[in-house]
């Protein structure tokens, strides 16, 4: 169990509890680890503005962290939250308190546990109200309401991602999606428990979606009904209309809806977007009810009507994940960083290691006899044991990191293509890579077909980053480069890099401290689809990390 404490500048002080609960989902009830008992875990509310302070205090048996993703963390390095990244875990039976300003951010960000795979039932949304006195760009919502898409398995995650370690196999996929924990009326034993969302004719209300799903990218619909989607990952967004939006694991978006339809029952529906080829999934659908309050009531009449049942798009429509990622934009001309200082190349992907001599076979289920791995710049990130990266770069301890992540393919080849088999082995390490203060960096992520291609969603810690452009195939500098959008792309902590394709970034580097880049599906990063960023110190005190908490758990 962990205890969660949190409190705003205005020193408003709640407490929370994450503990071990008995949850009952799909017939079988297990103990789940759960923050006060609940699944998702609360909500916070709080303003643009507001400093955090939360304390936590694991009571359950496994080591813990919290991330707060997608919050700048302005010199604050130490309370972002990622195991052995930017600090140790907190043992069982031991407290941290995390402190934190949210700065110039707005809308729905979310939180959840960063260590092995406990954020499949750690997490909660985070969100954000404009600063007092200042309000939405848009008509103030009549109701707001949370959608935290989320991925159930009947077993202990914990165990799924041992076994999958152990193996060398992909780990199990999950058993059902869930909107806020529950899977709704589609899957055996769970239809008396379907969420509710409330609506009532003529009103306006803002859903704020969030994928904490651990390994799938989803579609999210609801039946005869429009989204007017208005901003993502706590950006604004210029408004836009469409039946359906799709979020890889980590991203938000907020979306507006009307209502407009005969007062009724209308489900909102999520299902994967599964973008590899013949690799299975979760192919199941998870379904929450919009209730118009001025709908006939089912007791009263003795029947239930049935909500009507919206079409979503099939698994692998790329081409409608592409049209929906198309329209993202920024409200208005945005300062996109130009004259780059770091100009990087990343792929990211899969790849197999052959069985080492040592192992057994039954340790080497992967494809062929091999193991599962993936890698950035083929180098697959290896987390430290005995420090937290941050705490070693700012105490200068020798030999837990180096510094030499490569800015480029060590090889360059045909991405994605038909790759050579003898590239399929990545090399593991430690290796960050190190930013001046104040640099302005642009990086391509490339994914590649080794195994097989897929959509990545690739999140920074630390960071928001503008998307200037997106497209299939290898990253091409001479003519991909007429296609960058320097007036109004998105600004995202998270961006689904298109299977078999390219996405570039900018950002610049404003933010000293240690900051992971991973693929945000946890599989991925079990398998190192990761590395870090070094961002140096500035000159001035306000460029500078601040000290290190009293608190800060040791290894
Ligand atoms: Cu939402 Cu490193 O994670």
């Amino acid at each position: 169990m962990l205890f969660l404490l949190f409190s705003f500048h205005f020193c408003l002080m709640r407490r929370t509890y994450i503990q071990a609960t008995p949850v009952k989902r799909l017939c079988k009830t297990h103990n789940t680890i759960t923050v006060n008992g609940m699944y998702p875990g609360p909500t916070l509310e709080v303003n643009n503005g507001d400093t955090l302070v939360v304390k936590v205090t694991n009571k359950a048996r496994y080591n813990v962290t919290i991330h707060w993703h997608g919050v700048r963390q302005m010199r604050t390095a130490w309370a972002d939250g990622p195991e052995f990244v930017t600090q140790c875990p907190i043992r069982p039976g031991m407290s941290y308190t995390y402190r934190f300003t949210i700065q110039g951010q707005e809308g729905t960000l979310w939180w959840h546990a960063h260590s092995s795979w406990l954020r499949a039932t750690v997490y909660g949304a985070l969100i954000i109200h404009p600063k007092e006195g200042s309000s939405y760009p848009f008509p103030k919502p009549k109701r707001e309401t949370p959608i935290l898409l989320g991925e159930w398995w009947d077993a202990n995650p914990i165990d799924v991602v041992r076994q999958a370690t152990r193996t060398g196999a992909a780990p199990n996929i999950s058993d059902a999606y869930t909107i806020n924990g529950q899977p709704g009326d589609l899957y055996n034993c769970s239809s008396q428990d379907t969420v509710v969302v409330p609506i009532d004719s003529g009103e306006t209300n803002l859903l704020r979606v969030i994928n904490s799903g651990l390994n799938q990218p989803l579609f999210f619909t609801i039946a005869n009904h429009q989204f007017t989607v208005v901003g993502a990952d706590a950006s604004y967004l210029k408004p836009f209309t469409t039946s359906v939006i799709m979020l890889g694991p980590g991203q938000t978006t907020d979306v507006l809806i009307k209502g407009d339809q005969p007062p009724s029952r209308y489900y909102l529906a999520a299902r994967a977007y599964a973008s590899a080829p013949n690799a299975p999934f979760d192919n199941t659908t998870t379904t929450a009810i919009l209730e118009y309050k001025s709908a006939p009531c089912p007791a009263k009449k003795g029947l239930s009507i049935r909500p009507v049942m919206p079409p979503l798009p099939a698994f692998n429509d790329t081409a409608t994940v592409t049209a929906f990622t198309k329209k993202l934009r920024s409200p208005q001309k945005v300062e996109v960083p130009t004259d780059i200082d770091e100009s990087l190349f990343f792929t990211v992907g899969l790849g197999l290691n052959n069985c080492p001599r040592n192992f057994r076979s039954s340790r080497c289920q992967g494809p062929n006899g091999t193991r599962f791995t993936a890698s950035m710049n083929n180098v697959s990130f290896v987390l430290p044991s005995n420090f937290s990266l941050l705490q070693a770069h700012h105490h200068g301890i020798p030999g837990v990191f180096t510094t030499d992540f490569p800015g480029n393919p060590p090889l360059k080849f045909d991405y994605t293509g038909n790759v050579s088999r003898s590239l399929w082995q990545p090399v593991p390490g430690t290796k960050l890579y190190k930013l001046e203060y104040g640099s302005r960096v642009q990086i391509v992520l490339q994914d590649t077909s080794i195994f097989t291609p897929e959509n990545h969603p690739i999140h920074i810690h630390g960071y928001d980053f503008y998307i200037i452009a997106e497209g299939f195939g290898n990253f091409n500098p001479k003519t991909d480069t007429s296609k960058f959008n320097l007036v109004d792309p998105p600004l995202r902590n998270t961006v689904g890099v298109p299977v078999g394709g390219w996405a570039v970034i900018r950002f610049v580097a404003d933010n000293p401290g240690v900051w992971l880049m991973h693929c945000h599906l946890d599989v991925h990063i079990t398998w190192g689809l990761a590395m870090a960023f070094l961002v140096e110190n500035g000159v001035t005190e306000l460029e500078k990390l601040e000290a290190p908490p009293p608190d800060y758990p040791v290894c």
